[in-house]
């Protein structure tokens, strides 16, 4: 039997159940300030590991205070909606997964926009999807039935390929940080580094103070992210993993038939600007699909 997961359509937007579609409409509302920080991306793409690092960096390597949760210090706009956004202390930093064309940014404003290979994204999600038994009654869904969703842009927040494509158009314009997780996870100092110039000395000078950005990097380390996981989500079911899950690269040899995996290598070749930022990983799947063929 196939199984698909449950969403609420927002105006044709997926979206996870419990998901209030008037704080979807009002996100779309959100009047930016020129000094708001944004943390974008496709999910499962390493949103919530930016999360961390941007909080680190502004609070000098500090890490959320306990029983903090990092949904109130970096809201999800379309999640909580637009006013609990502008009840933040400015600079506002904010979380999202929206497109580039229906994200309110202010053309003085910051994006940072962190991206991922879609093999391992696509295992990521299908976990999330499976774990958050009341946002998407999928516990019992297959690897196998996701996957088709996945290729279809049939999930929440939409085609990965449009969300992707539509930020990727903007990369090296001002204002703009795009990074890959891959990235982060070959050169973490760099990645911190290069967010920390991307704020500008006043909010990121601290990644220039060794002591500090030791701290940054200890605590936005998969281990540290590992523990106390209510900081990042809310509680899943006994026997679901866990939502810092894995953190690797290349669990998608795990999960792919090789007919899957040649699939959705057709789909990244299209657009070649996309599979150019991972060659490694196209050359490891093509090799695969060949093995398999
Ligand atoms: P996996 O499911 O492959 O482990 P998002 O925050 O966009 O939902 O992304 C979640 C993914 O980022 C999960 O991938 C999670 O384990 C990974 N992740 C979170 N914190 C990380 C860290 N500090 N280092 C490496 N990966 C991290």
């Amino acid at each position: 039997m196939t199984r698909t997961p449950s969403y609420i359509l927002h105006d044709g937007f997926r979206m996870p159940m419990g998901f209030p579609v008037e704080s979807f409409q009002s996100a779309l509302g959100y009047r930016a300030r020129p000094g708001d920080i944004f943390v974008s991306a496709y999910p499962k793409c390493g949103t919530t590991w930016m999360q961390n690092i941007v909080w680190l960096v502004l609070h000098r390597g500090d890490p959320l205070p306990a029983g903090a949760r990092m949904t109130e210090a970096i809201p999800h706009l379309e999640e909580v909606g637009r006013e609990a956004v502008e009840r933040l202390p400015e600079p506002r930093v904010i979380k999202t997964h929206l497109p580039f064309a229906l994200t309110p940014t202010h053309p003085e404003g910051r994006v940072i926009y962190v991206s991922r290979n879609p093999f391992d994204c696509a295992v990521s999600y299908y976990h999330h999807t499976r774990g958050f038994v009341h946002h998407y009654d999928f516990a019992e869904g297959t690897f196998d039935d996701y996957f088709e969703c996945f290729l279809a842009g049939e999930v929440d927040f939409g085609d990965y390929f449009d969300n992707v494509s539509s930020w990727l158009a903007h990369r090296g314009e001002p204002g703009f940080l795009f990074l890959t997780y891959e990235h982060m996870q070959a050169d973490p100092v760099g990645a911190v580094v290069a967010v920390g110039d991307f704020l500008g000395p006043e909010l990121g000078g601290t990644v220039h103070d060794e002591a500090i950005l030791d701290r940054i990097l200890e605590h936005s380390s998969f281990a540290a992210m590992s523990r106390d996981q209510l900081r990042w989500a809310s509680a899943r079911p006994a026997g679901m993993p866990a939502f810092v899950r894995k953190g690797t690269i290349g669990d998608w040899r795990n999960h792919f038939r090789p007919d899957q995996a040649r699939r959705l290598l057709d789909r990244l070749n299209a657009t070649p600007t996309l599979a150019g930022l991972w060659p490694e990983v196209v050359a490891t799947v093509e090799r695969f699909v060949d093995e398999g063929a």
